[in-house]
């Protein structure tokens, strides 16, 4: 397949509201929410770069302009972390100014994910586009989890949902995909349905925050009709491309965590902060202490 075009745009939504999450998302964005030090977008950004995307379109909206400015340089900061030595911070700020090509477009209502990777028709440009939830987070030691999506779409030519097998009891939270298994991780996607309640899913598996979808998609979204909630579903439409394109679900490696829900952010913040080289040995003491008590 060394015709097909490569992955090197990411589509990043982040214009929801984040009920899931209030009152901290009332006046600011759940993507900004910090997982130890590091606000939730900007692991996602890292692993987009760390897969070879070039450049991320962020869909926003009016409430979400720390994000934007959280990508931009900050030079009065820069200045005076110069002035006070405080170099290495200097740096590390430059730095995610300097990650990718970021550009941003306005999401003017929210009315559903569809709807808000459609706002990135321009940016796409007939091009394939990876995208990736703004607040769902995987770590994975290995290959970031958006190339192990790219390099099956760079095998197959198809787009390429990231899934994962989920408890049954909970694959009413996701899209749930119908396929037949044909490799180790790998599965063809027949059919989605969204968030089915237990009984009537066809599998347990479950689409989790990546993709990589073909330009098709774009089509397929302008006919969707508004479903569940008045929104505009992006299975929907990746259902209506999978009647027509080769569609893939790869089963990633990688803990992926849901940082827009409550407990999802606290597994989050307890893992990464067990995972940091400066943190681990005292907060493993701490969570000990109060755990015993
Ligand atoms: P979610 O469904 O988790 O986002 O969408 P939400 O609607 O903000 O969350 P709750 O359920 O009210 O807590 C996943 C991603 O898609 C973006 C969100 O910002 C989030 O990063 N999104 C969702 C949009 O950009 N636009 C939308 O209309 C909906």
């Amino acid at each position: 397949m060394s015709s097909i075009k490569p992955v090197r745009k990411a589509v990043i939504p982040v214009a929801g509201w984040g009920t899931r999450f209030l009152p901290a998302t009332k006046a600011m964005p759940k993507e900004m929410l910090p997982i130890v030090d590091t606000p939730t977008i900007q692991y996602i950004v890292e692993e987009a770069v760390a897969s070879g995307i070039e450049q991320v379109c962020l869909v926003t909206a009016h409430t979400k302009k720390a994000i934007e400015d959280h990508f931009d340089r900050s030079l009065e900061l820069e200045a005076l972390l110069d002035a006070g030595g405080k170099t290495e911070f200097a740096d590390q700020i430059r730095a995610i100014a300097d990650m990718a090509e970021i550009v941003a477009v306005r999401q003017k209502e929210a009315k559903g994910l569809g709807h808000a990777v459609l706002c990135a028709e321009s940016f796409a440009a007939g091009e394939p586009i990876a995208v990736l939830l703004g607040d769902d987070v995987v770590y994975n030691e290995g290959t970031p989890c958006l190339k192990q999506l790219i390099d099956v779409y760079n095998e197959t030519g198809g787009s390429v949902l990231g899934v994962q097998t989920v408890p049954h009891e909970n694959i009413c939270k996701y899209g749930c995909v119908d396929g037949e298994k044909i490799g180790d991780r790998l599965y063809t996607v027949n059919d989605m349905i969204e968030k089915p309640a237990p009984e009537d899913a066809p599998t347990d598996v479950g689409v989790l925050g990546r993709y990589v979808i073909t330009p098709g998609i774009f089509e397929k979204l302008k006919a969707t009709k508004p479903g569940a909630g008045g929104e505009i579903q992006l299975t929907d439409a990746l259902k209506a491309l999978a009647k027509e394109e080769k569609m893939y679900a790869y089963d990633f490696e990688g803990r992926r965590y849901d940082v827009g829900d409550r407990l999802g952010f606290l597994e989050a913040t307890v893992e990464y902060a067990l995972r940091r080289e400066d943190l681990a040995a005292p907060f493993k003491t701490y969570l000990k202490s109060i755990l015993t008590k």
